[in-house]
C-alpha cells in the first residue's frame, strides 16, 4: 500500500476515547480526572496497558511522563515524537489532553497494524501534570524533562490540602527511575482541540497554530482584620474579601486598560475563614496573564500590581504578591506549520493558520526541538467544562492529518 493513502480508524479511536471518558466521568457529561488523583492513575494504567499490546518500550521517568517507543530502521537516529496529557481540569471535558495522547496512539495502532517501517524511532508521550489546577504551575511534565524547571522545587508544589506533587506521583505508583532529562528530538507535534470558537465559526476543520501565548501565572495574599459582622461598624474594617474584589475587577479591565493584544483572568479564590458572619481577613486569588507579547503582558503585570497597592491601601489590608511562573511565548517551526496546513490540504480537509490561547505541552517541547501543534473544532468554542465535545468526524480528521506529518518526519533520514 502506497502509505500516502494510510488513515487512522475513526472508529476505533472514538471507542477509546469513549473508554478514557469513563475513568473519572461526571454526570455532566465531562470528567474530572485531576493530575495524579486516583483517577488519572487509573488512565495512566489503561493507556500503559494498550501500550503493552504493541510491545512498545515504555519508559517512566521521574516526572511521571509516560513515553511508548516503536524503534525505527535506524536507531541512532532521533526520534520524532508526539502526545499531550491525560489529566483534566476539576469538571473538565472529555477531550482536551487526551485527544492528543488517543490520537498518537490511533497513529502508533495504524502504524503497527500496517507493518510499517519508519526510519526514525516514534515515540509516544502522556506529560504530568499538564493543566496546573491541582498543582500550579502547568506543564511541570515537560518543563522538568525540557530542562526550564527545577525537579525538586516541582516535588514541592503543594495541592490545597498540602499534599506534594512528588509524594502524589509516589503514592500512584508513577514515580519513575528515568531521569526527566530532554534528549535529541527530531520533531514535536500535539494534536489538540483548539478551546475556542475560530475554526467552528469560520466551518474550517484543521486549525495551524503558529505558536502559543505566552503564560504568566501570580499568586495574590491579601490580609485584613477579622470580626464579628454584627457588632463591627462599616467604617474602619479591614474587609480582604472586598479588597480583593476591587482588585479582581482591576485585573478584568486590565486588557481594555492596555490596549488589547491581551486577556487577563482571575479564576481561583481563597477566602479565610469564609463564614457568613465573620468579616474575612485572609484572601487568596490567581492571576492569569496571557499574550503574544510578552513584554506588553508583563507591562500590565506592573500596571495592575500598583493599581493593587492603591486599593490595598485604601482599605487597610496589605497584599503579598508572588510571581508563581512564566513561559515566554512559543513561536512554533515554520516548517513543520507549513506541513500541517499541506497535508490537511492534500487530505481534503479546509484549514487556517491561528495562534494557540490555551497552554501545551508544546510550549516548552518547542525550546527542545521543531514543534508544531494540530487543532480540530470545539463545538460552541467551549472548553474547559463539561460540555466541551468535538465531532468525531474532526477527531478522525485531525488524526489523519497526524498520521501524515508523523510519517514525513519518521522517515527523514
Ligand atoms: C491549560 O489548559 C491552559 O490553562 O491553557
Ligand atoms: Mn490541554
Ligand atoms: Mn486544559
Amino acid at each position: 500500500m502506497d502509505l500516502k493513502d494510510l488513515r487512522v480508524n475513526g472508529r476505533r479511536l472514538r471507542e477509546s476515547l469513549e473508554e478514557m471518558a469513563r475513568i473519572g466521568g461526571t454526570p455532566g457529561g465531562g470528567v474530572q480526572r485531576l493530575t495524579l488523583s486516583d483517577e488519572d492513575r487509573r488512565a495512566r494504567d489503561l493507556f500503559v496497558a494498550w501500550l503493552r499490546e504493541m510491545d512498545l518500550e515504555i519508559t517512566i521517568d521521574q516526572m511521571g511522563n509516560i513515553f511508548g517507543r516503536r524503534p525505527g530502521l535506524n536507531n541512532d537516529l532521533a526520534p520524532v515524537m508526539s502526545g499531550s496529557h491525560i489529566d483534566s481540569q476539576p469538571k473538565g471535558g472529555r477531550f482536551d489532553g487526551i485527544l492528543g495522547v488517543m490520537g498518537a496512539l490511533e497513529v502508533m495502532r495504524t502504524l503497527h497494524e500496517n507493518r510499517v517501517q519508519t526510519e526514525r524511532p516514534f515515540v509516544i508521550v502522556d506529560w504530568t501534570n499538564e493543566e496546573g489546577s491541582r498543582f500550579a504551575p502547568a506543564m511541570v511534565g515537560s518543563g522538568v524533562w525540557a530542562g526550564a524547571l527545577d525537579l525538586d522545587w516541582v516535588y514541592a508544589r503543594t495541592d490545597v490540602r498540602g499534599s506534594k506533587l512528588g509524594q502524589e506521583l509516589e503514592r500512584i505508583g508513577y514515580k519513575g527511575q528515568v531521569p526527566a532529562r530532554k534528549r535529541p528530538v527530531q520533531a514535536y507535534y500535539e494534536y489538540h482541540i483548539e478551546q475556542g470558537p475560530i475554526l467552528e465559526r469560520e466551518g474550517r476543520t484543521i486549525g495551524a497554530p503558529k505558536g502559543i501565548l505566552c503564560l504568566h501565572w501570580y499568586d495574590i495574599f491579601v490580609e485584613g482584620t477579622a470580626n464579628q459582622v454584627g457588632p463591627t461598624p462599616m467604617e474602619g474594617r479591614n474587609d480582604a474579601l472586598c479588597a480583593a474584589a476591587e482588585m479582581i475587577l482591576a485585573v478584568n479591565r486590565l486588557p481594555a486598560r492596555m490596549g488589547g493584544n491581551l486577556v487577563a483572568t482571575v479564576g481561583e479564590i481563597h477566602n479565610f475563614p469564609n463564614s457568613r458572619n465573620i468579616i474575612p481577613d485572609k484572601v487568596h486569588f490567581t492571576v492569569d496573564i496571557r499574550s503574544w507579547d510578552d513584554d506588553l503582558a508583563l507591562r500590565a503585570w506592573e500596571e495592575v500590581e500598583k493599581e493593587f497597592q492603591g486599593l490595598a491601601a485604601a482599605r487597610g489590608c496589605p497584599l503579598r504578591a508572588e510571581v508563581t511562573w512564566r513561559v515566554e511565548h512559543s513561536p512554533f517551526d515554520e516548517r513543520l506549520v507549513e506541513r500541517v496546513l499541506r497535508q490537511a490540504e492534500r487530505l481534503g480537509y479546509s484549514s487556517r493558520r491561528m495562534v494557540s490561547g490555551a497552554g501545551h505541552d508544546a510550549s516548552y517541547m518547542n525550546q527542545v526541538c521543531p514543534t508544531a501543534m494540530i487543532f480540530v473544532p470545539s463545538i460552541g468554542g467551549r472548553s474547559h467544562v463539561e460540555v466541551e465535545r468535538t465531532t468525531w468526524e474532526d477527531c478522525e480528521a485531525g488524526a489523519n492529518v497526524l498520521l501524515h506529518c508523523l510519517l514525513e518526519s519518521l522517515q527523514e533520514k
